[in-house]
């Protein structure tokens, strides 16, 4: 079956029908010259567009595959799993089913985390905090930068953080965040096809897991991080999926980091206007996401929506978690334009008239 519509989704995202073709270069091997170059070129990219020096991890998984390895190379025993909705709970349970001993602290669901949330949950033995940036299930920010100040004032945990919806969308000031891991993946912001996780990794990581047992193979951050210096993957990676990163990176430097965050900040607003003049939003109005934007269903049939959206050449995603009957989503991030977003919104107005 063939499917004609763009999508305004959270993940897989649109892909632009160029990125897509640098995929279909001619396979080389992993272990070769040219291989090197194309992984040293990816890391250069990354380190420039983000802004940061931190080690750059990549794995041939989903971003999940990284979650589970910063829990698995960086936990003894004890963490803090931080969460105000579904992708908070994912890697509290992730820890949990890893047989870390992790305490909760859960913020409502739609209301962002805030430093004082976490005061009397982080002690001296807590090793690391879980915390998600962009909660894909709310469209809540969370206000990372202030939480991890909260957290320095008394003690030094490792902080992970799961970008995997903000990274590339929302400028998170990587560099003035003291952070120890920062993981997303290539079907988000990025606008890429999904199958490569990638990871911003502390050096006092790295150090920390040296230590812990246990860490498993295909996640080990150590042994990643061994290949990773001489720009190899611990396994197979997805090499094609590589050539369309590559040009990727290309043409975001191209575009401007400041001007692709602006770009989402615009049709994010595009999105949040129109949902005013419907049913409203679900998150909280200072820290809505500038990626995804989580939408109160009210008496609107969803189902018909989406339907009437997708014979018009559109598809938007539902609602996730406890709060999938209650809301719906819509994604405007990687490559969407602003006047995209405004095709989307007028035939959304189109097809909820003629329902
Ligand atoms: C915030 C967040 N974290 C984690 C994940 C899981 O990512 P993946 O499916 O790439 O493992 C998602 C997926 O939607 C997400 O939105």
């Amino acid at each position: 079956m063939s499917v004609n519509h763009t999508l305004f989704t959270v993940g897989p995202v649109e892909v632009r029908k160029e990125v897509l073709e640098a995929m279909t270069k001619p396979m080389i091997t992993h272990r070769s010259k040219a291989y090197e170059q194309l992984q040293e070129g990816i890391v250069e990219k990354l380190h420039k567009a983000l802004d940061t020096d931190m080690n750059i991890l990549m794995s041939p998984s989903s971003a999940s595959g990284l979650l589970e390895g910063c829990v698995r190379s960086g936990i003894r025993n004890k963490m803090v799993g931080v969460s105000n909705g579904s992708f908070g709970d994912r890697w509290q349970s992730i820890g949990t089913e890893n047989g870390k001993e992790v305490r909760k602290v859960n913020a409502k669901w739609g209301k962002a985390v805030r430093a004082s949330d976490l005061e009397g949950a982080v002690d001296d033995d807590t090793e690391a905090i879980t915390l998600v940036s962009n909660e894909s299930s709310t469209g809540v920010l969370n206000p990372v930068s202030e939480i991890v100040k909260g957290v320095r004032e008394k003690h030094d945990p490792l902080m992970f953080i799961d970008g995997v919806t903000s990274v590339f969308g929302t400028d998170l000031r990587i560099k003035e965040l003291d952070i120890d891991a920062l993981v997303f993946g290539t079907q988000k912001a990025l606008a890429l096809p999904p199958g490569l996780a990638i990871m911003c990794c502390s050096d006092r990581l790295l150090e920390k897991a040296k230590g812990v047992p246990n860490r498993g193979y295909y996640f080990d951050l150590v042994q990643m991080k061994k290949m990773a210096d001489k720009n190899y993957s611990l396994t197979t990676p997805p090499v094609s999926l590589m050539y369309a990163l590559d040009l990727q990176l290309d043409r975001m430097l191209k575009e401007g980091m400041a001007a692709r965050y602006q770009r989402h900040r615009e049709m994010a607003g595009l999105v949040r206007e129109w949902a005013k003049k419907h049913h409203g939003l679900f998150a909280e109005p200072a820290y809505l996401s500038d990626t995804i934007t989580v939408i109160n269903k009210g008496d609107i049939d969803f189902s018909k929506l989406n339907k009437g959206l997708k014979e018009r050449g559109y598809e938007i995603s539902n609602g996730y978690g406890d709060i999938k009957e209650a809301t719906f989503r819509i994604g405007h991030m990687g490559d969407l334009t602003p006047a995209e977003v405004r095709g989307l919104l007028k035939n959304m107005d189109e097809v909820l008239e003629a329902m």
